[in-house]
């Protein structure tokens, strides 16, 4: 019988742990293992063939840890390179699977818009990649998908800026871009993982009516519906709760500023790709 082995769970750096955190809310009885590929994130700004070559090197790492489920608990991964890897990596390696959050945050997300205009906020690369219009668009064809890229608001996050007058300035002015595309904007999508740590920020600077989706507890539910949906992958799922952290970079600053993203204290090891 084939080992069984953690849920993978992988982002550039820190901040797929907000996934992470809802994920185990939702299915705490699975072993997790967190890749955080800090040495070479942020992937915002990085390009296509960039981000496929990391992902993929860190899925591979996931495959050799004994993990037959990753989740890409990254916008920018997801957006760039999840499509390449399951096309053109995964179908000699029928008992792997790897998931992003963006299909799965797009099944829902026009639920909460009775306008149908829907504004996504995310990093350059997942916006300039379109992958939430044209997934939102699949699942919601009457609804219209305003995006606003907000390169300043991951470096504010991982440098602990979170309170200052510098997040504020550009919460407003990412938020004054966005609303300036279409006034009737009644839904407002955090399209990247660092965003909940802004949120109330987010939801401050929009008006009142204005609805703000985290994407955390929405991956989380989907995956419980992809586990009840697919038991060959679930059986391969081990379950004793126990939850495991890597990163590329220095343990002791991961250790640090991951606690802001996973709310509680972490113990990572160093990876090598
Ligand atoms: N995790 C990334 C995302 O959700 C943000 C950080 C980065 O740019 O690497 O898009």
């Amino acid at each position: 019988m084939e080992k069984k082995g953690a849920i993978g769970v992988f982002d550039s750096g820190f901040g797929g742990l907000t996934i992470l955190k809802a994920i185990v809310e939702e299915l705490p009885e699975y072993d997790y293992l967190y890749l955080g590929d800090n040495a070479r994130a942020p992937y915002g700004n990085r390009s296509y063939e960039t981000v496929y070559q990391y992902t993929l090197q860190a899925v591979n790492w996931f495959f050799e840890q004994g993990c037959s489920l990753v989740i890409l608990a990254c916008n920018t991964a997801s957006a760039k390179a999840l499509r390449s890897i399951q096309q053109e990596h995964l179908p000699s390696n029928q008992n792997k699977r790897v998931l992003g959050v963006i299909r799965p945050t797009a099944e829902i997300v026009g639920k909460f818009s009775k306008s149908g205009n829907i504004g996504v906020l995310g990093t350059v690369g997942t916006i300039n990649s379109d992958s939430y219009k044209i997934e939102i668009n699949k699942f919601f064809p009457e609804t219209t998908v305003y995006q606003q890229a907000c390169p300043m608001l991951v470096p504010i996050v991982e440098n602990g800026e979170t309170e200052t007058a510098g997040a504020d300035f550009f919460v407003k002015e990412y938020i004054q871009q966005l609303m300036a595309q279409s006034a009737a904007i009644d839904t407002v999508l955090l399209g990247c993982t660092h965003y909940p740590l802004l949120a109330n920020k987010i939801k401050a600077a929009l008006p009142d009516n204005v609805t703000v989706v985290d994407q955390g507890k929405i991956v989380a539910a989907s995956l419980k519906d992809y586990l009840n949906r697919h038991i060959e992958i679930e059986a391969k799922c081990s379950k004793n709760a126990s939850r495991v952290f890597y990163t590329t970079d220095n343990t002791e600053t991961f250790n640090q500023l991951g606690k802001r993203f996973y709310g509680e204290q972490i113990n990572a090891s160093k990876a090598v790709l």
